[in-house]
């Protein structure tokens, strides 16, 4: 076997940016059980952060806020997601001939695990770009949003981390360069909710497609669309997890002007005027509740260009 490429850096850093389900309206469910969805999705400053260098073997360890929590918990999936990302782009070069060099990865944990913001996701999807540069490897993109959607629903759009609306079971991707930045406060009860069961207990699963976003950056038009909008997961996750609807209230009396759950939760987030007032909201809101997850962020633009 031939080398991919020489390693031109010693590491390569990676930031894996939390997901935040704007809106999501599930429209129906496929043979196989898996729920056919439309979203339209940002990605946040504030995320995960991986490292990848070339070692004498293979490793992963686990540091930040959450590390350890997800070092303990069995079922938390992000480190699972990390190696496994890892072990099926290696087989991909591999089918390809091209080596690669063991790898040393770090995972700074700074999502809470199992949250609806993607963590797991976002670490895998990071850890197929991440390793991509330091063995100075390609695969056609279709290959490489294969393997994403292998390892779960979620990881081709992270594969992105742009504005985009999801359809299909969330790997049909349309960018949305279109998409102002928002201010926003991410709030968790750090309390894990099950996805499977979230959908479990959806009622309704044949609900109207989402509709055209505004044609132009502006944010106030983007939150007036997206208040017409709904997360459908919401109502079966509150329904699992009481704490959802506090954390919604809260965000709100905190002067959040559009406040919802992503994904299948429990993590919500606040849209706020400017970055300014999200921090202040986290501030206020921590002397709460010390103990839950706030995090004020920046999310990313589109891109026009
Ligand atoms: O693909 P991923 O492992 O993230 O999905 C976790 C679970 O969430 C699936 O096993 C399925 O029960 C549910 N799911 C779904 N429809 C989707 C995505 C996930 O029913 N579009």
């Amino acid at each position: 076997m031939s080398p991919a490429g020489p390693v031109i850096s010693a590491g390569v850093v990676e930031a894996a940016p939390a997901k935040i389900n704007l809106a999501l309206h599930v429209t129906g469910r496929r043979e196989d059980g898996y729920h056919l969805l439309d979203s339209i999705v940002t990605f946040a400053e504030a995320g995960d952060r991986l490292t990848f260098a070339a070692a004498s073997e293979d490793s992963l360890s686990l540091s930040g806020r959450f590390g350890a929590a997800l070092a303990a918990d069995p079922k938390g999936t992000g480190d699972n997601l990390v190696t496994k990302a890892r072990d099926l782009l290696r087989e991909a070069l591999h089918h390809r001939g091209l080596d690669t060099l063991p790898v040393e990865i770090t995972l700074e944990k700074n999502l809470p695990i199992a949250s609806g913001i993607g963590g797991g996701s976002a670490d895998a999807a990071a850890t197929l770009r991440g390793l991509l540069r330091l063995w100075n490897a390609d695969l056609p993109a279709s290959e490489l949003a294969a393997i994403a959607l292998r390892l779960g629903a979620d990881v081709p759009m992270c594969l992105a981390s742009r504005p985009l609306r999801a359809s299909g079971i969330g790997e049909a991707i349309t960018p949305l360069p279109g998409m102002p930045s928002f201010a926003m406060v991410l709030a968790n009860p750090l309390k894990a909710v099950s996805t499977p069961e979230v959908f479990r207990r959806l009622e309704k699963k044949d609900n109207p497609p989402i509709s055209s976003p505004p044609p132009v950056a502006d944010r106030e038009a983007w939150v007036a669309w997206l208040s017409t909008l709904r997360n459908d997961l919401e109502a079966p996750a509150r329904a699992l997890l009481p704490e959802i609807g506090r954390v919604c209230d809260m965000l709100a009396e905190s002067g959040g002007d559009l406040v919802r759950m992503s994904g299948s939760g429990a993590t919500c987030f606040g849209l706020y005027g400017d970055y300014a007032a999200a921090e202040a909201a986290v501030s206020h809101l921590s002397r709460q509740q010390s103990r839950w997850y706030f995090q004020a962020t920046r999310t990313i633009a589109g891109e026009t260009s």
